[in-house]
């Protein structure tokens, strides 16, 4: 199992880093990751590559047994390269060239910053192929920004369009542009949707897919050139959790694995459900698990501070992510820069480089991990639960959200929090993914509905699976045309509804709804209404103004062995959502290990190791859990009674 760090030892001197290494052992870290933003100082002028330094750092780290992963540095440019080549900075909405700075300045179909890109990639891959410590490569860093309007991108967005569509007819046919006239004779004449609220949301969404293919193809003709060069080494990047803007399957393609960077803590202290969410996320994405590149050191933020990670919250943090899948963990950073935007984004060691209280937490954790490895090892999460997640819902909804308020992420955790308090792992999966295997599959706002995948979860239904929608799914089809159906379109027969109707709730217009049968309580409608007239399906709960008296809020459908759930507003209680997972779980006879108290998360990792369960304790109060007795519990290598006392942000591993 990998443990360690992102060091940046071009920020210390040299006489320095051969301490720094042995603190790292110290601390049972094992791996490093190096040089993703030391472009410069690998490059420090045109085609003159200076790579001495580094091999000294690899020597050093080597030494101590420390592995590295490699970044490829494109996501700083040097500042010769933007005076150089211009063309190599993105151009803004406005047509002004982004300034030099910063860092992601880059335009990502500039020939020219191509061509560098693969020029410093191949020259270090080419070097560092047979360096003994160098086990794998992280791709530029957190692809995403920037989105560039110059010319290059507008040829290549006509480019993608023709190899897409063939034709213009078809073009416009997909985009229907018979619309406000609309209607292109060329190629040249489209636009970039500079606006996109006022954008054609059928060019909006495409030009969404051609700018998440643009990164994809940077990434691409780096992971050439290292799969050519270094054979043995894997190759992964370091993702954003949630984060929108890139289609994440795609980007995943290519790489062995995924990683991703995991800052969770900011606001005041609460139950991490947004990383846990993350987790799966990135577990789904190439379906497997995962590392963390990036993980909370101390207090973050850049012009201003965050909160300081409490005792234990550090451990707690590491803990989730390996409980979701997270086979390797490295802390951001090693030590708190001096210099530079960064200087409030703390490392393990602060500005006074000494290993003090949050160095000797991530060092216990090391010392953990290690001793957990050989159980964890082949172990990875099979949820019971799908969770459709889908970029493309997700970028119509930016440019079109429908009701006020509607945010995609939002709309998926709406339900996923309430699995997590009853204890139930999920999966997020693709859209198209064979949900087959799976029990509950869940689809919010999945709003680009194709024709196929609505066929796909009916049959999962009439197969004997239970489906949960929401307003707002299947709405659109893939070229974000309405489709010409009462919603939910081609699901109402697995679902047993039809939605003739629908309205937004303007804050202060919340409308009243009440339980019904399992459903029990009185709630309040927010933001949206579908006025959902069941056919088949089951009233779980239903509004109370008089003019929607016919309609529900929730419904059940059972048919055959499959059940389809519909739910039409936003509730604004977490207990209705707690409520109605419950429905879900008994609907698919899913059996959680154990049902935690509140702010108590579990999640359970089985494989060839045998089968894990973590139990983390999110708050600060003292915590019982009803576990399984006779139990192992690896950390103490004790045996479980019937409960087990969690201290605050403590963490129990139980074999079972
Ligand atoms: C990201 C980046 C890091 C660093 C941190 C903190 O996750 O990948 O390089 O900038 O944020 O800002
Ligand atoms: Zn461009």
């Amino acid at each position: 199992m990998y443990i360690g760090v992102d060091f940046y030892p071009e920020h210390w001197p040299r006489k320095l880093w051969n301490r720094y290494a042995s603190l790292m052992r110290k601390a049972n870290f094992n791996v490093v990751r190096l040089a993703e933003f030391a472009w410069v100082l690998m490059e420090p002028q045109e085609g003159c590559f200076d790579f001495a330094w580094l091999d000294e750092v690899l020597a050093i780290l080597k030494k101590h047994d420390i592995s590295t992963i490699l970044g490829t540095p494109t996501a700083v440019m040097p500042a010769w390269v933007a005076r150089k080549y211009p063309d190599c900075l993105a151009t803004l909405k406005d047509g002004r060239r982004i300034e030099w700075g910063v860092r992601k300045n880059n335009c990502f179909s500039s020939p020219t910053y191509r061509l560098l890109s693969q020029r410093i990639t191949r020259a270090m891959a080419e070097h560092f192929a047979a360096a003994p410590n160098v086990i794998g490569w992280q791709t530029d860093n957190e692809f995403g920004d920037p989105v560039c309007y110059c010319d290059t991108c507008r040829k290549g967005f006509h480019d993608w369009l023709v190899n897409k569509y063939k034709t213009l007819e078809k073009l416009n046919a997909a985009w229907g542009t018979h619309f406000w006239g609309h209607r292109f004779g060329q190629w040249c004449e489209i636009p970039l949707p500079i606006d996109p609220d006022g954008a054609n949301p059928s060019l909006y969404l495409d030009w969404r897919r051609y700018g998440s293919w643009l990164n994809v193809r940077f990434q691409g003709e780096q992971v050439q050139i290292l799969r050519e060069c270094c054979p043995r080494h894997f190759i992964t990047h370091n993702f954003m959790g949630l984060y929108s803007e890139l289609n994440y399957y795609d980007l995943a393609e290519d790489l062995d694995f995924v990683s991703w960077d995991n800052y969770p803590i900011g606001g005041p202290p609460g139950i991490l459900y947004h990383s846990a969410a993350a987790a799966d996320l990135m577990r789904g994405l190439k379906r497997g698990n995962f590392w963390i590149m990036e993980q909370t050191a101390g207090a973050s933020g850049w012009g201003c501070f965050n909160r300081n990670p409490r005792p234990g919250e550090i451990r707690l943090v590491a803990y989730q992510q390996m409980a979701h899948g997270a086979d390797a963990q490295l802390w951001f950073r090693w030590r708190t820069c001096t210099a530079g935007r960064e200087q409030y984004w703390h490392g393990l060691l602060g500005h006074d480089g000494k290993p003090l209280r949050r160095y000797r937490e991530a060092a216990r954790v090391g010392a953990e991990f290690k001793k957990l490895a050989r159980h964890v090892e082949g172990t990875t999460v099979q949820a019971p639960v799908a969770i459709v997640y889908d970029y493309e819902s997700h970028w119509a909804l930016t440019s079109q959200p429908g009701y006020a308020g509607n945010h995609y992420p939002e709309a998926i955790l709406r339900y996923y929090r309430a699995l997590f308090r009853a204890g139930v792992n999920a999966d997020m999966i693709q859209p198209g993914q064979d949900p087959t295997g799976y029990r509950i599959v869940i689809a919010p706002d999945l709003y680009i509905l194709p024709d196929d995948l609505a066929k796909q979860l009916c049959s999962f239904v009439f197969g004997g699976g239970v489906l949960l929608a929401d307003c707002r799914t299947g709405v659109k089809d893939e070229n974000s045309l309405c489709h010409e159906r009462a919603l939910p379109g081609l699901l109402s027969e697995a679902l047993g509804v039809v939605i003739e109707e629908y309205e937004a709730v303007p804050d202060g217009a919340e409308y009243a709804v009440q339980g019904v049968g399992d459903i029990v309580g009185n709630f309040t409608a927010i933001r949206c209404c579908d006025w959902v007239k069941p056919r088949g399906a089951q009233r779980l709960a239903v509004y109370q103004p008089w003019h929607l008296k016919d309609f529900a809020a929730a419904t059940r459908y059972r048919h055959g062995n499959g059940t389809g759930f519909y739910v039409g507003t936003v509730i604004r209680q977490e207990e209705f959502y707690d409520a109605l997972i419950a429905c879900l779980i008994q609907a698919g006879r899913v059996r959680p290990v154990v049902k935690p108290p509140a702010g108590v998360e579990v999640s359970l990792r089985q494989g060839r190791g045998g089968k894990l369960l973590f139990v983390m304790n999110h708050t600060e109060e003292t915590k019982i859990v009803h576990v399984p007795p006779g139990k192992v519990d690896l950390l103490r290598g004790t045996r479980t009674a019937k409960t087990l006392r969690l201290a605050r942000y403590d963490i129990v591993v139980l074999k079972l």
